[in-house]
């Protein structure tokens, strides 16, 4: 692969340096700025160790692009030295025991920077808000809440660091500083609104795939009642709604994702091709979210059969393919740990409506939700190597 010249500020020193394209900042600045405060943890854009400030914007720097970053001004941890801000917060989370290891506390300083300078008047409730983005395993975070609320009532010194005009962000956004404010294309194709376009099979051959099998205690026939009517199936995904089914099968609708810094909307089309006498089927759709400009692409066979042992089984064979900025967390081992939970509530969702009954709603919500990222990331936690 050819290196790329990456010409860029960082902490107010000009900086030419190649590296190949596919360098992230945080490796950029780590290995080749030899500029290890930013610490790297899941690379997945979820934990938020390795925030820094592109143009003035909270930036997961794990992904981002250093070529993406042409002509932008980086602050790392290190460059706020002589930001009396920034020391402020050094001096307040010390106060009040905000790091223990200190792995987070990086990304902590430049959320709490942003925190400080954008919202004078957040309360404790405000600050865990738009802490949620940045994950400690050691404090338990009263520390940290402490050490932020105690700089802002206590007359914060002005934040020499300001987000640029091209990087303003809404200000309940801190921590979705994802890609967007970098040129990722806009997955919509020239062709026309790729959210009522359903997409060819053969486009997804060669994307990662995952199979399931469920398993249920009622009789195949209330499954299968349940999994033919887009209605019913699609009022056991959480997040989900349809907006409209025609009799040849084409489905419109939409389907929010909020978990943590991830938020979407996807909004789209589906084509889904039944054989009642097999009870299978296939479904086939496009999804956009306008926001991230981001686009996900899937393909679902389902078989509902009977086992040996009288269970109903449901055999799910799944492939997808994301891209935009959040095809930055479709790395198979993340959406695998993500799609299991999210099963295990559409299944217990889809046997209750098989038997009549109404899904537990608290199931349904704690989805959209902390909860299952914080799951996901607690077993991850389990066996990834944490430091680096
Ligand atoms: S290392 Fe970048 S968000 Fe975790
Ligand atoms: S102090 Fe936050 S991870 Fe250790």
């Amino acid at each position: 692969m050819t290196d790329a010249t990456i010409q860029l500020m960082v902490n107010g020193t000009p900086v030419s340096q190649t590296a190949e394209p596919r360098t992230h900042l945080a490796d950029f600045l780590r290995e080749e700025m030899l500029l290890t405060g930013t610490h790297l943890g899941c690379e997945q854009g979820v934990c938020g160790a390795c925030t820094v400030f592109v143009d003035g914007k909270p930036t997961r720097s794990c992904i981002t692009l250093a070529a993406a970053c042409t002509g932008a001004e980086i602050r790392s941890v290190e460059g706020f030295d002589e930001d009396p801000l920034m020391r402020a917060l050094r001096t307040a989370f010390k106060k009040h025991h905000g790091l223990q290891c200190g792995f987070c506390t990086p990304g902590m300083l430049v959320t709490g920077y942003d925190i400080v300078r954008r919202l004078p008047n957040a309360d404790a409730a405000r600050i865990r808000k738009e802490l949620s983005g940045n994950l400690c395993r050691c404090t338990g975070y009263a520390g940290i809440i402490a050490a932020i609320t105690d700089v802002l009532e206590n007359a914060p010194p002005e934040a020499s660091v300001q987000p640029h005009a091209r990087a303003q962000q809404p200000e309940s956004s801190a921590a979705t500083s994802l890609l967007d404010s970098q040129d990722t294309p806009s997955p919509q194709t020239a062709k026309g609104d790729a959210s009522t376009t359903i997409p060819d099979r053969h486009s997804l051959e060669g994307s990662p795939t995952l199979s399931r099998t469920l398993t249920f205690d009622t009789p195949a026939a209330d499954i299968w009642n349940i999994l033919s009517d887009p209605k019913k199936i699609v009022s056991c995904i959480p997040g989900a709604r349809l907006d409209s089914a025609t009799q040849d099968g084409k489905l419109q609708g939409q389907c929010a994702v909020s978990m943590g810094p991830i938020k979407a909307a996807f909004v789209g089309t589906a084509k889904m091709d039944l054989k009642d006498a097999e009870k299978s089927g296939h479904v086939i759709g496009r999804g956009r979210d306008s926001l991230s400009r981001s686009q996900l692409d899937g393909m679902l066979d389902f078989h509902v059969t009977r086992s040996e042992t009288g269970d109903t089984v449901l055999s799910l064979d799944m492939t997808y393919k994301l891209t935009g900025t959040l095809s930055q967390f479709s790395r198979p081992t993340l959406v695998a740990e993500i799609a299991d939970r999210i099963l295990v509530q559409v299944a217990s969702a889809i046997e209750a409506r098989a038997q009549g009954k109404e899904p537990d709603a608290t199931a349904q919500t704690s989805l959209n939700g902390l909860s299952l990222l914080a799951s996901v990331f607690k077993g991850w936690f389990r066996r990834v190597l944490w430091f680096r």
